[in-house]
């Protein structure tokens, strides 16, 4: 059996990964969000605010005797406010983080921990952003939260290729990382960002236009090209990459 933990599996990019996984009776998969909107009987869900850090801390992964592959899939993330630096309040900042970057942070080591010794396909993925190469103003935090996942994942995977010798204790590798943008999805991602204040965000009438011109990919055909690179991870080119890079 193969296991996917999928945080943001309630809509948009997320539900679209369980759902086309979950066509396959082989696959299980566990949902870390708020809402629940997936019935199926290979599905499970938990309840996760993961702008909450003592629920992020205390969520504990399951040992699977029998798995082949054990995934955990770093979906879920949100803009929050758009508007420039100074014109928040502390909290929304200090939940940006949390969301984007503390979660998936603190996810992928309790992930490494709990699965060190297990015997199968290891792998993590970030769904980063081109917002954590490119500055866009009104979305420093999550700009900075992307940017960090980013280099997190490179440290990562550097730590699982890196030789260490005399190790008294045992090493956690054998895991894989990658951190891949999706490109511009049409999800309530972008319906939040088309709803931005135009004084506080100089790039609306850019983002109006990747609608109304139809350059906005839908989260099916995202979440497909995804899971075809899940079947041959050889092919990912580097650990951080975004799905354009394959078409
Ligand atoms: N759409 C795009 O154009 C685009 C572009 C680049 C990168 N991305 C990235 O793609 C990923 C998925 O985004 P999406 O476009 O599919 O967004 P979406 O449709 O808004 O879905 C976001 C998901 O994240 C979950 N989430 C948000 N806040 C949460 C919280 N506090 N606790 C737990 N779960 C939470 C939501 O679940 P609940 O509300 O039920 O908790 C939801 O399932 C994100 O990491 C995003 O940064 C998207």
């Amino acid at each position: 059996m193969n296991y996917y933990y999928i945080t943001g599996t309630s809509r948009g990019i997320g539900k679209a990964f369980s759902e086309q996984l979950l066509e396959d009776p082989s696959n299980n998969v566990i949902g870390l969000s708020r809402q629940n909107t997936i019935e199926h009987g290979n599905y499970r869900h938990f309840y996760l605010d993961l702008t909450d850090v003592k629920a992020i801390a205390d969520f504990k992964f399951e040992l699977h005797a029998n798995a082949k592959k054990i995934y955990l899939i770093n979906n879920a993330g949100d803009l929050g406010f758009i508007k420039p630096i100074g014109k928040h309040s502390a909290d929304t900042i200090i939940r940006n983080y949390t969301l984007n970057l503390i979660s998936p942070s603190v996810l992928t080591n309790s992930f490494i921990d709990c699965y060190n010794t297990t015997e199968a396909e290891k792998v993590i993925i970030n769904i980063s952003s081109g917002a954590g190469k490119n500055p866009i103003d009104g979305w420093a935090s999550y700009c900075a939260s992307k940017a960090g996942i980013d280099m997190f994942s490179r440290v990562v995977d550097a730590e699982q290729k890196i030789k260490i010798e005399h190790a008294k204790e045992s090493i956690h590798q054998g895991f894989k990382i990658f951190s891949i943008a999706p490109g511009v999805v049409n999800t309530k991602m972008q319906t939040d960002i088309r709803s931005a204040n135009k004084e506080n965000f100089s790039r609306l009438e850019d983002f109006i236009g990747y609608q109304s011109n139809n350059q906005l990919a839908e989260p099916d055909a995202v979440a497909m090209k995804y899971i075809n690179l899940f079947s041959n991870l050889n092919n990912i080119k580097d650990v951080v990459s975004s799905i354009k890079d394959y078409e």
